[in-house]
């Protein structure tokens, strides 16, 4: 039996114990939580332990895996201390919000040993498989340009996310586009451009950027743009715009995943996933997929997906985009490590 322990009980914490439930050779033995009201209702609602803190977790359940589904700024520490421990780890994307954070989980992961998959739940996402095999097989040509918008309502940085001020819409949205453009191009990001404003969520009472656009280079010699904001009008149909786009020598895709086929509006419901929810017994969708797919990967030996480093090439490339912003010019990689 593959035991998993989960550190964070939030919205992705409680998600992913309902995803594992029930799946053949797997048990979710508890989490770890701080918030104490957040710690009773998960505790009554699952019926599992809930500890203060993850080495309580750790020395009270000795599981053989944790998801790490703490807040953007706050998988450091825990990610350190289980790699260290030897623990596989699924951390959520980001990796981590730093550089120094980042390549300190990378090290402590590549030295405790043991299997780490970072969160990039579109690599579980029927539309972007298909897009990445179809470009992949060639039959597009190579890659000459792509773009990625990943924006949110109102709602995800002032109700949703209680922490918002403490990431952006780079840290918390663009690791999946980033991600998505490194799948669809097979090139690595090389330098970032990028601009972006700020002040009206900051007069809402949360204090970060409201809008960033950047544009990548990679390696291959392919472009990008990425866009992700934060301001989109809560009366819209959906917390969510996602689309993407490739170009290559030979054809092209286009992809709307905003409401993926199917839009409900009421007046009590503003927002529909259909790529998500529950089919008998088992939860479906991206992320449930997605840690369905860590655990069986532990059970079976088998490949679990993006690893530490590409959480850390991620990291580095928001990082790029951080201080593109800041200097309004161009910055490269490879001068992050510098
Ligand atoms: N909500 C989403 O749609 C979504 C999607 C993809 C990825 N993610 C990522 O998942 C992570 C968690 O997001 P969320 O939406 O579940 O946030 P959340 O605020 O709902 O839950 C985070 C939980 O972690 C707890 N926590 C804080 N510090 C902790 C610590 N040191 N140890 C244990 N628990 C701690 C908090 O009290 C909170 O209950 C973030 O990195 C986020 O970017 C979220």
């Amino acid at each position: 039996m593959l035991t998993i322990g989960i550190v964070g009980a939030g919205l992705r914490g409680r998600m992913f114990a309902s995803a594992l439930t029930g799946q053949p050779g797997v048990e979710v033995v508890g989490f770890a939580e701080p918030s104490k009201r957040v710690a009773e209702t998960t505790g009554t609602e699952t019926g599992l332990p809930v500890y203060a803190g993850h080495l309580d977790l750790l020395s009270e359940q000795n599981p053989d895996a944790v998801i790490v589904a703490t807040p953007d700024f706050a998988h450091h520490d825990v990610a350190v201390d289980l790699a260290n421990a030897g623990r596989h780890l699924l951390i959520e994307k980001p990796l981590a919000t730093t550089l120094d954070e980042a390549r300190s989980i990378t090290a402590a992961v590549q030295a405790g040993g043991a299997r780490c998959l970072v969160g990039f739940e579109n690599r579980w996402n029927p539309h972007v498989v298909r897009a990445a095999s179809t470009v992949q097989s060639g039959s597009l040509g190579a890659p000459i340009t792509a773009s990625a918008v990943l924006s949110n309502s109102y709602f995800v940085p002032t109700q949703m996310l209680s922490w918002a001020a403490l990431s952006s819409p780079a840290w918390f949205l663009m690791p999946h586009t980033v991600d998505l453009l490194t799948v669809l191009t097979g090139q690595t990001p090389v330098s970032v451009m990028a601009t972006g404003s700020r002040g009206v969520l900051a007069a809402r009472g949360v204090d970060t950027w409201d809008v960033i656009h950047a544009m990548l280079t990679f390696d291959g010699g392919a472009t990008a743009t990425l866009s992700s904001a934060w301001v989109l009008p809560d009366a819209g149909d959906g917390i969510v715009d996602f689309r993407f786009g490739f170009i290559g020598t030979m054809g092209s895709i286009s992809a709307d995943l905003s409401h993926q086929g199917l839009t409900v509006v009421s007046d009590r419901l503003r927002s529909e996933w259909p790529l998500g929810g529950r089919i008998g017994p088992v939860d479906v969708g991206p992320a449930a997929w997605m840690a369905q797919h860590f655990a069986r990967g532990l059970i079976d030996g088998t490949d679990l997906g993006p690893g530490v480093e590409h959480g850390l090439l991620v990291t580095e490339t928001i990082c790029a985009i951080e201080r593109s912003l800041a200097t309004g010019r161009s910055v490269t990689i490879e001068e992050l490590a510098a």
